[in-house]
């Protein structure tokens, strides 16, 4: 499949949300990346249900919402109300995991499963045939703007062969880092979905940076 491109929202404008959110809207984007962040899982605060409602309000792409929260669970409902099309809940936050996955599957999300950069892609085993996507954290969460932590290459692959097992249609999403520099790479490894932030918002013309994301020299399309 040709892969996806989702910008992160958490790198916008957030006294312009709206010019931010209609940039993506008419760029090459396939999705928009909510990262929420309660300062309890995540060493960081960013944003809840009345932020996500208001971005739904004007986006004309899928919300891709990243809970980086404890105990998820409580709150499932509620992102799915303020408009996510699809929910990643942390591998680290879930002890019912399985249940976890069920119940948004039952809202009518897409679900997803993130893992920490120490996390194993093999703990993913008995879990990746329920799943409509993984995502990858390339940097440890809780900040925009970090290292690619390089050993992501290797996990994208192991997860990858993993999917080719049990799951073909899996989505497998990389989250952290990603720039013009190591998109090809990514894909190659076995990603096709990319979350990018300050790549995107960053660059002067953000457009051009997620046209250029999704349409990386060197990438052939199948
Ligand atoms: C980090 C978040 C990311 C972040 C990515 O905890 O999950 O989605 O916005 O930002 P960049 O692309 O700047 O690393
Ligand atoms: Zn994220």
């Amino acid at each position: 499949m040709n892969h996806l491109i989702a910008p992160s929202i958490l790198a916008a404008d957030f006294a312009n949300l709206q010019l931010d959110i209609e940039m993506i809207n008419k760029s090459e984007a396939d999705w928009m990346h909510v990262d929420i962040m309660d300062g309890m899982f995540v060493p960081n605060i960013s944003f809840g249900f009345p932020v996500v409602r208001a971005i739904k309000k004007y986006a004309k792409k899928p919300l891709d919402v990243h809970l980086m929260i404890v105990d998820p669970d409580r709150y499932l409902k509620e992102f799915k109300e303020v408009g996510a099309d699809g929910i990643i809940v942390h591998y680290e936050a879930c002890p019912n995991l399985h249940r976890t996955v069920q119940y948004i599957k039952e809202l009518g999300c897409r679900a997803a499963v993130a893992i920490n950069p120490h996390t194993p892609v093999a703990l993913l085993e008995d879990i990746i045939g329920d799943l409509d996507q993984v995502l990858i954290m390339s940097v440890n969460p809780g900040f925009g703007g970090q290292k690619f932590i390089e050993h992501t290459y290797k996990k994208l692959s192991d997860i990858k062969a993993m999917s080719r097992r049990y799951n073909p249609e899996l989505l497998i999403e990389v989250d952290g880092g990603v720039d013009e520099h190591n998109v090809e790479r990514l894909i190659e490894a076995g990603a096709n979905v990319l979350v990018a932030g300050n790549s995107v918002f960053s660059a002067s013309d953000p457009s051009a940076a997620i046209t250029h994301l999704k349409n990386p020299k060197g990438v052939s399309r199948s």
